[in-house]
């Protein structure tokens, strides 16, 4: 790869800080961190579909989860100059709704505390206190946009529990639009575990992260577009992780579905001021470039334009495997696909691996 003129900037990057971890080791059901004897390393479980017996139960967890030294280092690493770090899967989703607003307060305060220890290389994104309700979720998204480091927030596909196109979402995504605070939207559940079949376990990680992911993206933001989110908000601001899913393969498919269906027409839902996939793809959406081939990243280029796409990681998730130090191919791959399908050196490529972000996010301190 060229030497990048704009800043190379990493927006799909996650960390547990120290008090989550605590918060996961205190646990015995889905989310938890524990050890399974006779071993005596951590394991992370947060997926439903890897709380088996099989060897796929969990991950390591080790520093790069925590540690924002690890962190720094692993941009060092690969030459990333700064990154938009944001909480892994599954956030706050999970906590007792009484000790939502102080469980997101502490831990957005810790993360900024720890965005301050490397001041112009580490921005975030927050996270709301989605179990404590509207209220609680209203005054963290007041309190985030004074904390010095916050770009925005992460959020999962739940919502307050029935989707982002519930309508008791609209004033959380008014009061996101009005803050300017883009939303970074994440997988996690995936699609339920009926549908990979008898021998999922024999299949590690691959069914539920290379394709429950993307369709669950998918899923949500088709939902947000049916229900006419983006018409209601219209400058709301989304990143969607891996490239979208496969939003942009199927936007054309999704399109013509509700240009032919019946039902939306007879609700006068067809009209003039609908806004179409595409449309929402080149207003609303911007795309991380975390989707590993030219092939998908030429479609988030083509669906949603050159200078909404960003580069990202997803570290500490997808390290090699048997291998210490050194660069990783899981970035390596990110690398190659933006230089491949926009040009190496290009105005564009340096766009995507920095320039869009820098611009979007504001990372200048
Ligand atoms: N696995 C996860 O659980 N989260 C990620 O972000 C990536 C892989
Ligand atoms: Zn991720």
């Amino acid at each position: 790869m060229s030497l990048s003129k704009s800043p190379l900037v990493d927006i799909h990057t996650h960390v547990y800080p120290p008090s989550y971890i605590t918060l996961l080791k205190s646990r015995t059901s889905i989310p938890y961190i524990r050890t399974f004897p006779p071993s005596t390393s951590h394991r992370l479980v947060i997926l439903p579909a890897e709380d088996t017996e099989s060897t796929s139960r969990g991950r390591p967890v080790g520093p790069e989860y925590y540690s924002i030294d690890e962190k720094i280092k692993f941009m060092d690493v690969h030459g990333i100059d700064i990154s938009v770090i944001s909480l892994a899967n599954p956030w706050l989703d999970w906590v007792d709704p009484a000790d939502a607003a102080e469980a997101a307060r502490s831990i957005n305060d810790e993360v900024d505390a720890e965005c301050a220890k490397f001041p112009g290389r580490l921005f975030a994104f927050g996270t709301l206190p989605l179990s404590g309700g509207a209220e609680v979720i209203g005054e963290e998204i007041k309190r985030l946009k004074g904390l010095k480091y916050m770009r925005g927030i992460i959020l999962g596909t739940t919502g307050l529990g029935k989707g982002l196109d519930d309508p008791e979402l609209l004033p959380i995504f008014q009061a996101l639009q009005d803050a300017k605070l883009p939303i970074f939207l994440h997988p996690h559940y995936g699609l339920p575990s009926s549908v990979w079949g008898e021998r999922a376990n024999d299949y590690g990680h691959v069914l539920p992260l290379a394709l429950g992911f993307p369709l669950e993206t998918t899923i949500a933001v088709t939902r947000m577009i049916l229900a006419g989110v983006f018409e209601k908000v219209p400058e709301l601001q989304m990143i969607l992780a891996h490239s979208g899913g496969t939003l942009p393969f199927l936007a054309g498919r999704i399109e013509s579905c509700i240009e032919h269906d019946a039902h939306l027409k007879a609700e006068g839902k067809l009209g003039k001021g609908r806004k179409t996939v595409w449309d929402v793809l080149k207003t609303n959406i911007y795309l991380d470039a975390v989707v590993y081939s030219e092939v998908g990243l030429r479609a988030a280029i083509q669906a949603s334009g050159e200078d909404r796409i960003m580069f990202g990681t997803d570290n500490p998730f997808f390290p090699p495997l048997g291998e210490e130090g050194g660069k990783w191919a899981s970035v390596e791959t990110n690398y190659q696909a933006i230089a491949g399908a926009l040009g190496d050196g290009s105005e564009s490529a340096e766009g995507a691996l920095g320039g869009n972000a820098v611009r979007v996010l504001n990372l200048e301190v």
